[in-house]
């Protein structure tokens, strides 16, 4: 991370965006204690909520935290203005609350909620973009970020539109627009953006080199090619786009998974440490994910599609989220608290600053607790739901605690 140091954002910046979201994370989980997996829908008001709360207070919170430090190193120059990052984590907490509020008890509060949440990531797109700017020369991975920033602009003003629809504010087809929503905020950012991310970190942290990275990029283009056939059948009602749009996302997912494999076979450091199981659990997941994405495709079975999304949540998005953690607070704690006294006093080790049982806890409840809520369901049986949901409550508390021991670590 050589070139990051000079550009580090302040260690107090950062800190709030991994605290609310570890407990969005936590507040997620019970949530799913008021989930009835023999009734569940895909766009009941309660999943909707849910997955709104996930999505943006959890998962965007955490990257854009993670962005605070990771823009520099990507772009290799320096935030545009990153005090803006001091009001980018409060406005979209309070935005997720009242989205995730509004979906259930008030669809009046939905655009409200959503117009903050805009707000706040407008802020973020403006700073980012401003960072951008900066830099002479484009490579691959900083052209992703700005292709994601871009798809997740759209994907927010489709999210108002919907969202004024949903709250009887303005008359609007939401079906037609849902599809194109979900490409462009949720492939469109979050998937880019972490595929654009684990080929900075994953070489880094396994130390992999002098391999082909052509399999990312054919994965990069076909995602864009993705997206633009969805938004072309939003455009058309075109359906042969539509189905080619699905076929370009399962292959981009394919080809992005071989890079992974890639990448795991170049690598030096063979340590089978925290961070490197969270991933292999992560990456199994999406494998998981691909192959019920296939049967989808082929059998369009809405139960399919709801463990589809229950694996790329909760197995791929939270482990991959949670497994970073393990590296990128102990660097930037290590950074702030004990680079100073390099020289003039021992200094830890990252690896000495990772609570080794509680990670190990925290892993093996969240393994069971995904494994048996997927299973849960697939065969709609709330006992066994709600038996993963505890171990998943457990591992959350672990990783909570853990990252409290982390910040604090002296
Ligand atoms: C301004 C912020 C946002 C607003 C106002 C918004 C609004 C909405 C609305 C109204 C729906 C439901 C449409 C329906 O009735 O079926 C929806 C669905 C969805 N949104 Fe958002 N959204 C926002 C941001 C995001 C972001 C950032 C993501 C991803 C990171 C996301 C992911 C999704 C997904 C996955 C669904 C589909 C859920 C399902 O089918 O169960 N949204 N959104």
């Amino acid at each position: 991370m050589a070139v990051s140091t000079d550009f580090a954002p302040p260690f107090k910046l950062i800190v709030p965006y991994f605290l609310l979201g570890m407990l969005f994370y936590l507040g997620s989980i019970m949530y799913l204690f008021g989930i009835d997996v023999s009734n569940l829908s895909q766009f009941s008001p309660t999943t909707l909520s849910l997955i709104h709360i996930f999505l943006l207070g959890f998962v965007m919170m955490i990257i854009f935290g993670a962005m605070a430090q990771l823009v520099p190193v990507v772009l290799e120059v320096g935030h545009f203005a990153v005090e803006l990052y001091y009001v980018i984590y409060p406005l979209l907490a309070i935005g997720t609350l009242l989205m995730g509020f509004g979906f259930v008890f008030s669809p009046v509060l939905l655009p409200f909620g959503g117009v903050i949440v805009l707000i706040a990531m407008g802020i973020f797109l403006f700073e980012t973009l401003m960072t951008i700017q900066k830099v002479k020369k484009l490579n691959f991975v900083m052209k992703t970020v700005l292709i994601a920033n871009i798809f997740l602009f759209f994907g927010l003003l489709f999210g108002i539109i919907m969202a004024l629809g949903y709250g009887g504010i303005v008359a609007v087809d939401i079906t037609k627009y849902l599809i194109s929503h979900i490409f462009l905020t949720f492939f469109g950012y979050v998937g880019i953006t972490i595929m654009g991310m684990s080929l900075i970190l994953l070489p880094m942290f396994w130390l992999s080199h002098s391999f082909s990275w052509k399999s990312v990029e054919y994965s990069v283009y076909s995602f864009i090619g993705s997206v633009s056939l969805i938004l072309f059948h939003l455009l058309f009602s075109n359906n042969m786009a539509l189905n080619t749009g699905y076929f370009l996302l399962l292959l981009s997912v394919g080809l992005y998974l071989y890079q992974i494999f890639v990448i795991y076979k170049t690598r030096v450091r063979k340590e089978k440490d925290i961070y490197f199981k969270s991933l292999v659990f992560s990456y199994a997941s999406l494998f998981i994910v691909l192959l019920l994405g296939i049967s989808y495709f082929i059998f369009q079975n809405e139960k399919i599609l709801l463990v589809f999304g229950w694996i790329l949540l909760f197995g791929y998005i939270g482990n991959i989220i949670t497994g970073h953690l393990y590296k990128i607070v102990p660097f930037l704690v290590w950074y702030q608290r004990f680079s100073p006294l390099i020289g003039k006093q021992k200094v830890p080790m990252l690896a000495d600053m990772v609570p080794q049982l509680g990670a190990t806890f925290q892993f093996y409840f969240t393994v069971f607790g995904v494994i048996l809520c997927g299973f849960g369901i697939g065969i709609e049986m709330n006992e066994i739901f709600y038996s993963g949901v505890s171990f998943l409550f457990a591992g959350g508390v672990f990783m909570f605690k853990n990252l409290l021991f982390m910040i604090n670590f002296k």
